[in-house]
């Protein structure tokens, strides 16, 4: 295929789009648990006003576009007040949680090697169950990851991970909270853990940073995670997951400007001038900032509170929904609407399967074998008819029997190899054949 000789005409390629967006996830009609967060669609028109506004704007130079420069100082001080920094708290906005977690450990490392010379091979401890964008971190900047191990509550196990600190541990990692099972780790131990050592500690509140400090507000109680935490020294939260932003927004924060230094990147040798830039992007669409900004002032802290109290009451009516069901349980005290139920009686992939027949996409995981949901405002209406068709399709299921087809085989056979080196494989073949055309 190449670059059409003609161009276009506008209207035939906008009837492609659509076509082609047919088979699309279906998350307007909440079919989908995870991947696209919508509040109402007045927020998602302003935010999308907002970012075509600043569409070709750049936020690589902040002296070019005062305008844009200013958004990110005002998401950035919202974002500082928001986690309880204290005077001299100081961040970046970024275009994802993975690059803000990528420059908190950057950070962690340069920081080290001024602070710490006497480490060799710089390592932090993570939990088992945190983001792989740490492990991306690790392999990207030469810092070793050390895995916590979980307790029986699915959070880290603190005194069983204290052993694993040494004298080259630079960083102790807790997520609030993690993604698979919805739980927040032990943050104040974890912190303590760090200041004892002397090291720093960060919180990886992607998913719940926009979302706890409102679920603290409707008055149920949310376990310590923020800078309130004496040595949480910095945190990752993305505005584009329960902030509703535009995607290519998220925020990374420091209990001190000092901190943030590390995260910098300058040099000064450059025919094409002086370079400095805060983080792993150069060119950094003027549209995500604007329209980060422009969905926090729309939103507002009131309006933030009703969308977690919403939230909360659809994922309580969908948790009630699981717990009913013979032969579900629900993993761990998931604390937002971000969780996970397991079966020891059915093959949970059997299910996410025949539920996927059925229009819902659940997310698999596993170690062991579960189903992921991601409650947003865009499920509020679908909770009986997916508990219906959910008891529906268990029943429809044969107790004790592995499903022999579909993603139950898939995983079954990946979750049985002892090679994991042969896993990496099969990823990485999995990725280099996404650019094969299909057909139509
Ligand atoms: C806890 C947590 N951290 C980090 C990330 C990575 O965020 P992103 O996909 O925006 O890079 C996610 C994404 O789901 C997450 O749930």
């Amino acid at each position: 295929m190449k670059i059409p000789e003609q161009g276009t005409p506008r209207a035939a390629l906008m009837a492609r789009m659509d076509e082609l967006a047919r088979s699309d996830a279906d998350w307007r009609r909440g079919k989908t648990w995870s991947l696209v967060y919508w509040a109402s669609d007045e927020a998602l028109a302003v935010v999308k006003e907002a970012y075509t506004k600043f569409f070709s704007e750049n936020g690589l130079n902040p002296m070019a576009f005062p305008s844009l420069r200013r958004f990110e100082q005002e998401v950035m001080a919202m974002a500082v007040d928001l986690f309880h920094g204290p005077p001299g708290a100081a961040g970046s906005m970024t275009s994802g949680g993975s690059e803000s977690i990528l420059m908190a450990v950057k950070a962690a490392r340069d920081w080290a090697r001024v602070n710490r010379p006497g480490v060799k091979q710089p390592k932090m401890l993570v939990p088992l169950s945190v983001h792989p964008a740490f492990e991306k971190a690790a392999h990207y900047f030469g810092v070793s990851a050390v895995h916590m191990p979980l307790g029986e509550d699915l959070r880290v196990d603190v005194a069983r991970a204290r052993d694993l600190v040494t004298a080259d541990t630079i960083l102790v990692v807790g997520s609030a909270p993690a993604y698979p099972h919805g739980v927040i780790d032990p943050i104040e131990e974890l912190a303590a853990l760090a200041r004892q050592h002397g090291i720093l500690c960060h919180v990886d509140a992607c998913v719940g940073g926009y979302f706890l400090p409102f679920l603290e507000r409707t008055g149920r109680a949310v376990p310590p995670w923020d800078f309130r935490v004496d040595g949480v020294t910095s945190i990752s939260a993305d505005l584009h997951k329960y902030g509703f932003a535009a995607k290519g927004a998220s925020t990374v924060v420091y209990r001190s400007r000092e901190l943030r230094r590390f995260q910098y990147f300058t040099y000064g040798d450059w025919p094409g001038g002086l370079y400095g830039s805060p983080s792993m992007t150069g060119t950094r669409p003027g549209g995500a900032i604007a329209a980060a900004w422009a969905a926090l002032n729309h939103i507002g802290m009131d309006g933030y509170t009703t969308i977690a109290r919403d939230v909360m009451d659809t994922t309580g009516r969908i948790l009630d929904g699981i717990r009913a069901t013979p032969g579900l349980r629900i993993m761990g005290n998931p604390v937002m609407g971000v969780f996970a139920f397991t079966s020891d009686v059915i093959d949970v992939y059997g299910l996410a399967d025949v539920m996927e027949k059925r229009g819902w996409k659940l997310d698999r995981q596993q170690r062991p074998p579960c189903l992921h949901m991601m409650v947003t405002p865009a499920h509020k209406g679908v909770v009986d008819a997916f508990l219906t068709d959910l008891r529906e399709c268990v029943n429809g299921l044969e107790h004790g029997k592995v499903v022999p087809e579909g993603s139950s085989a898939m995983y079954g056979m990946l979750g049985s190899m002892e090679d994991r080196g042969a896993i990496h494989d099969i990823i990485l073949d999995f990725m280099d054949g996404m650019d094969t055309l299909d057909a139509g």
